[in-house]
């Protein structure tokens, strides 16, 4: 027997039956909209045709997508699309998709950024940072790098479709990059291998998501090659998890960084730090 929506149903018994299963309404309205082949704007059209009939095939595609949801798929995943700082993104299980936490870090560094800044985005999965401070600061000679080649090819395809110009290149965060930088910025994996929440992440590449025993293997790799591709004076901005605020500023000032400081996502937690590198240049 299926769990799928009955048949003969109207767009609005099709949404309560997902309702039923446990679906978000948020989420069961975006994917009938997408088995309508309707955009993901179109959420007043469903309210105004809610009695309308579901035809067989929309029904057989809301099924499929109804199934990969019950099953844990993340909703970007399924449409194939993700909204980050405003740019509608392309993902796939080739990337993490994009979270708005992540918005906190792009939001800092267009604060601090100088015209013409020298910006290098590591990690950069669907291209959600990078393309973001491109759009916001067109000045910016952006590059983005990732060790993940599957990463690359849909980080280069948003930066095609969204018409900005980023450098892209291959490789484990700093290994062979001289820079030097105006600006480092990062969303590394950073959750613990043994964590529970890992778990509930199955859909996701583990590359993106796990970093060592305590979580921040990847930070401390980071933090300890950036000073060498930073011009002086100029940061390193870091995301990190929700309760790795105090030792991601403790290895950041073990490593030389001067300013040291953490900022808050919407919730209030601190899930960046950074640090400025020093200028020791004599007065
Ligand atoms: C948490 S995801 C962040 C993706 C994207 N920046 C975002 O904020 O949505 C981490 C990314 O780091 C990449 N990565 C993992 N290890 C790496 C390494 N050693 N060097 C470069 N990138 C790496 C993964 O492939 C993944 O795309």
């Amino acid at each position: 027997m299926t769990q799928g929506a009955p048949k003969a149903a109207t767009l609005a018994s099709a949404l309560r039956h997902a309702s039923g299963l446990g679906l978000a309404r948020l989420d069961a309205q975006m994917l009938l909209l997408l088995a309508l082949g309707r955009t993901p704007h179109d959420r007043a059209w469903l309210l105004a045709h809610d009695g309308d009939a579901l035809d067989a095939a929309t029904h057989t595609r809301f099924d499929a997508a109804l199934q990969r949801r019950l099953h844990g798929e993340p909703l970007a995943y399924i449409t194939g699309h993700q909204e980050f700082y405003g740019l509608d993104l392309q993902v796939d299980a080739r990337v993490l998709c994009p979270r708005a936490d992540t918005e906190t870090l792009v939001d800092w560094a267009l604060e601090l950024l100088p015209p013409q800044a020298r910006v290098v985005d590591l990690g950069t999965g669907s291209g959600a940072i990078a393309l973001a401070i491109k759009h916001g600061r067109p000045d910016v000679k952006m590059h983005a790098r990732d060790f993940s080649a599957d990463a690359l090819a849909v980080a280069q395809a948003n930066a095609q479709r969204l018409e900005l110009e980023v450098e892209f290149s291959q490789g484990s965060w700093l290994d062979g990059v001289t820079g030097p930088f105006d600006a480092i910025v990062s969303n590394p994996p950073y959750i613990a291998a043994a964590d529970p929440h890992l778990a509930a992440l199955t859909h996701e590449p583990l590359e993106a998501l796990a970093s060592g025993n305590d979580g921040l293997d990847d930070l401390r790799a980071i933090i300890r090659q950036a000073p060498a591709c930073l011009v002086p004076g100029r940061w390193l901005l870091l995301e990190h998890g929700y309760d790795q605020a105090l030792a991601v500023c403790k290895l950041l000032r073990a490593a030389g960084f001067a300013d040291v400081q953490s900022r808050a996502d919407l919730a209030g937690i601190a899930r960046c730090s950074g640090g400025r590198w020093p200028d020791r240049t004599p007065a």
